[in-house]
C-alpha cells in the first residue's frame, strides 16, 4: 500500500497557522508567573485564568454573561463527551437521542458506555424535531425516555450544517417537555467563515440540563488536550461528583490563557482565512472533477464537507482503490451511528496544503469513477 499523500481523514486546523512564537512567549510567562500554581493539583473546575478566558470566548460569542465558576475544564471536548455521558447514565442500554450521522469519537465513547443509540434523521438544518418529538413520545409510551439527546448543532461534523435558531428552541422545549438534557457539543465554535452565526442553546434558555461542550482543538491544536463543559448547578455538581481525575493538565490551561489573554479573536483572524480559502478550493475542485456524480453540503464553518456519491459505487473498491493512490478519506458507514454502510463519505480540508487539495481530488475522482458498476446518471439532487 503506498504513503498517504492527500489525508482528507482527519479533521485538523492548518498547521501553518500554528502560532509558535508567540506560544513560546506565553510558555515563558506563563511558567515564571505560575510556578506554584503549577506545583498543585488543578481541582475539579481547573486553572481560573483560562476558564475566565473561555468565558469571554462564550459571552463575547453568544452576548450573555457566562460565569467562568460554571466552566469545568477537561482534557480535549472528548473528555467532556464521556463525562456528561457518565454523569446521566443510570445503567447499561440506557437510550439516548443522537443525529443519524455524527462524530465517530463520540460513537465510539457511547457504544464503550453500551448507549443504546437512537439516530435521529437529519436534514440541511441539523437534527429533525419532529423526529426527535417520535422518538421522546414513543420512549414515554414505553416508560424509557431517553437519558439524554446529543447533538453538534453548528457544522455539524460530519455534515457541515448549522441548525437554525427557531429549530434550537424547539428542541429546546422538547427537552423540557420531557424532562430530558440536552447536550450540545460545540467543538467548531469560532471556526466559521460567513453568513450569521446562530445562537448556543444555552444562551437562548437557562434551563441547567443544557450541557455544553466546547474545545481549544480545532482553534488552537488538538495536542492542547484542551476542552471544557459550561453547566450550571444543580446539573454541574452532577458532573463535578463523577469527576475522578484530579482535573485538567494546568501547564496547558496557564499557556493558553496567557496566548488568548487579549480575546480568541486576534488568532482567529489568522488562522480561519486560510481555512476559508482551502473549503474553497475544495468546493470549487469537486464542482471540476464530481459535479456530473456526486453533491455535497458547502458549510459555512468546520472543517468538512460531506459528499453524498452514487449508490452504484462499489465503496469497499473505492477505499482500497483510494488508498493505493494516496488518498484518505472517512466513509460514510464511520459516521453513521448503526454503522449502516451509506454512500457518503467526508472530507476534511483543514490541514492539507492548496497543493495538495487541488492534486488530491482529481485523484479522488478517478478513483470514484473507476469504482462505479454502471453509467448511470446521479439519481440524487440533494444530500438527503
Ligand atoms: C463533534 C466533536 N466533538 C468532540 C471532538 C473531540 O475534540 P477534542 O480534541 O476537543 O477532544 C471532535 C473532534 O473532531 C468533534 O468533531
Amino acid at each position: 500500500m503506498s504513503k498517504i499523500k492527500y489525508d482528507f481523514g482527519s479533521g485538523r486546523s492548518d498547521p501553518s497557522t500554528f502560532p509558535v512564537e508567540s506560544l513560546k512567549k506565553a510558555a515563558v510567562k506563563a511558567i515564571e508567573n505560575e510556578a506554584t500554581f503549577l506545583t498543585e493539583y488543578p481541582g475539579n473546575l481547573g486553572h481560573e485564568g483560562m476558564r475566565i478566558a473561555m468565558a469571554q470566548r462564550e459571552s463575547q460569542r453568544e452576548g450573555v454573561e457566562v460565569d467562568p465558576n460554571h466552566l469545568l475544564l477537561t482534557n480535549g471536548s472528548m473528555q467532556g463527551v464521556t463525562l456528561s455521558a457518565e454523569t446521566l447514565q443510570e445503567a447499561h442500554g440506557d437510550p439516548i437521542l443522537i443525529e443519524e450521522f455524527s462524530y465517530p469519537g463520540t460513537l465510539s465513547a457511547y457504544r464503550n458506555l453500551k448507549f443504546d443509540m437512537q439516530g435521529i434523521e437529519l436534514d440541511e438544518s441539523g437534527m429533525r424535531p419532529d423526529k426527535v418529538e417520535e422518538a421522546l413520545e414513543r420512549g414515554k409510551r414505553e416508560n424509557r425516555l431517553p437519558k439524554f439527546i446529543y447533538t453538534i448543532s453548528t457544522y455539524q461534523n460530519p455534515t457541515g450544517f448549522v441548525m437554525p435558531k427557531s429549530r434550537r428552541l424547539e428542541l429546546i422545549d422538547l427537552g423540557k417537555k420531557y424532562g430530558v438534557p440536552i447536550i450540545e457539543d460545540n467543538c467548531y465554535a469560532d471556526v466559521h467563515y460567513e453568513g450569521p452565526l446562530e445562537p448556543a442553546l444555552y444562551a437562548l434558555d437557562d434551563d441547567p440540563n443544557i450541557i455544553y461542550l466546547c474545545s481549544l482543538s480545532k482553534i488552537l491544536a488538538p495536542g492542547f488536550r484542551l476542552g471544557y463543559i459550561y453547566s450550571k448547578p444543580p446539573m454541574l455538581e452532577r458532573l463535578l461528583a463523577r469527576r475522578s481525575d484530579a482535573g485538567s493538565n494546568s501547564l496547558a490551561a496557564a499557556i493558553t490563557a496567557e496566548f488568548y489573554k487579549d480575546g480568541i479573536g486576534g488568532h482567529a483572524k489568522v488562522a480561519n482565512p486560510v481555512l476559508h480559502e482551502k473549503r474553497d478550493l475544495t468546493l470549487s475542485s469537486l464542482e471540476e472533477n464530481l459535479g456530473e456524480i456526486c453533491v455535497w453540503s458547502q458549510p459555512v464553518g468546520g472543517l468538512f464537507i460531506w459528499v453524498r456519491i452514487p449508490e452504484d459505487v462499489d465503496r469497499a473498491k473505492l477505499w482500497s482503490s483510494s488508498r493505493e493512490e494516496g488518498v484518505a478519506y472517512l466513509p460514510g458507514q464511520s459516521f453513521h451511528y448503526a454503522r449502516k454502510d451509506v454512500a457518503y463519505l467526508r472530507l476534511a480540508f483543514g490541514h492539507l496544503t492548496p497543493d495538495q487539495i487541488s492534486e488530491g481530488i482529481p485523484v479522488l475522482a478517478r478513483c470514484l469513477n473507476a469504482a462505479r458498476t454502471s453509467n448511470e446518471s446521479r439519481q440524487f439532487e440533494s444530500l438527503f
